[in-house]
């Protein structure tokens, strides 16, 4: 897959040690869809870095794309160190992308942590599109959550956990959906999640730790609501060579994330 340079436009450093990565895009290149990631090339590691593409927009006619990604070792630390007016090497849009349905008009979306990060350019497509957004957003500490106001204005519902308990509900944010999930579903008790054109068809969409997407995926597959997942590994090319990267599904499917994925129909890896 060819490389390419592209020139940091922006680089803003968030609490939780999240740092906000806008580049400027280059007009050859494809352009991204959410769920797809690039691998980012950092100069101490060998290997390239996999992050998925946070936004993607335009200003002027010229195209800009954003990450979001959470230092957590050398590669990700050399990519806080960039500044304004340096080049990254990166390659990509890598991976299939969230389905996003033409006929649907309900989105429920789960994000735990730095799944946010795919989940915000899944947010903004699916408003463009007219979607009823519930997002459904939990971190650690509250320090870490991000673009609280602009999801606030995207989504019908935004609900937050935090288990510090300093923002939103105290807790996992799997039990408040799964919650308002059942309640709504069993026993209609809570009206006021769904209207009635929300209450038809809704898509799930899920990114976060393997743990949080497998009880999110228990909840909705139990109420027969088509759920996607974007799935993570430790990746080495990103282009299907080097096998590092493979899960298996429920029924002994072998995939490389980095090529059939990362987006995966959840009903593949969690049989009820
Ligand atoms: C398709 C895909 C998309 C991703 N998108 C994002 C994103 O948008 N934002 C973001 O912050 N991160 C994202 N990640 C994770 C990111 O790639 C890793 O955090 C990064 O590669 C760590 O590199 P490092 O050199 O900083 O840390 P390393 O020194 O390589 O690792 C530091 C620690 O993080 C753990 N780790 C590294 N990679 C992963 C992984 N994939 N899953 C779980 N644990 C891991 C290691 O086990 C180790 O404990 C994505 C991963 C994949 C596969
Ligand atoms: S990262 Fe090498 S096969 Fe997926």
């Amino acid at each position: 897959m060819k490389q390419n340079n592209l020139k940091v436009a922006h680089i803003r450093h968030l609490k939780g040690d999240y740092v906000h990565l806008t580049l400027t895009y280059d007009e050859s290149m494809e352009i991204p869809k959410p769920g797809q990631f690039f691998m980012l090339k950092t100069e101490t590691t060998l290997i390239a870095r996999p992050i998925s593409v946070h936004n993607f927009f335009y200003v002027l006619k010229k195209g800009y794309v954003e990450f979001l990604f959470k230092v957590v070792g050398e590669g990700t630390y050399d990519l806080s160190k960039k500044t304004k007016g340096d080049t990254i090497t990166l390659w990509g849009p890598i991976g299939n992308h969230f389905p996003v349905f033409e006929d649907r008009k309900t989105a429920l979306l789960v994000a735990g942590g730095r799944g946010i990060a795919p989940l915000f350019y899944l947010t903004t497509t699916l408003f463009e599109k007219g979607y009823d957004i519930y997002l459904f957003y939990g971190v650690k500490e509250s320090e870490e959550l991000v673009h609280l106001l602009r999801l606030k204005n995207l989504c019908k519902k935004l609900f937050i956990t935090t288990e510090d308990g300093k923002k939103g509900k105290k807790g996992f944010i799997t039990s408040l959906f799964s919650d308002s999930i059942s309640q709504y579903f069993d026993t209609r008790e809570q009206p006021s999640l769904f209207d009635e054109r929300s209450a038809q068809s809704p898509v799930c969409y899920v990114c976060g730790p393997d743990i949080m997407i497998e009880r999110v995926c228990e909840i909705s597959l139990k109420h027969d609501i088509e759920t996607y997942i974007s799935l993570e590994a430790r990746m080495a090319c990103g282009t299907g060579v080097c096998l590092g990267c493979t899960v298996e599904t429920a029924g002994g499917r072998i995939y490389h994330i980095c090529k059939e994925g990362p987006i995966f129909n959840a009903k593949e890896f969690y049989c009820l």
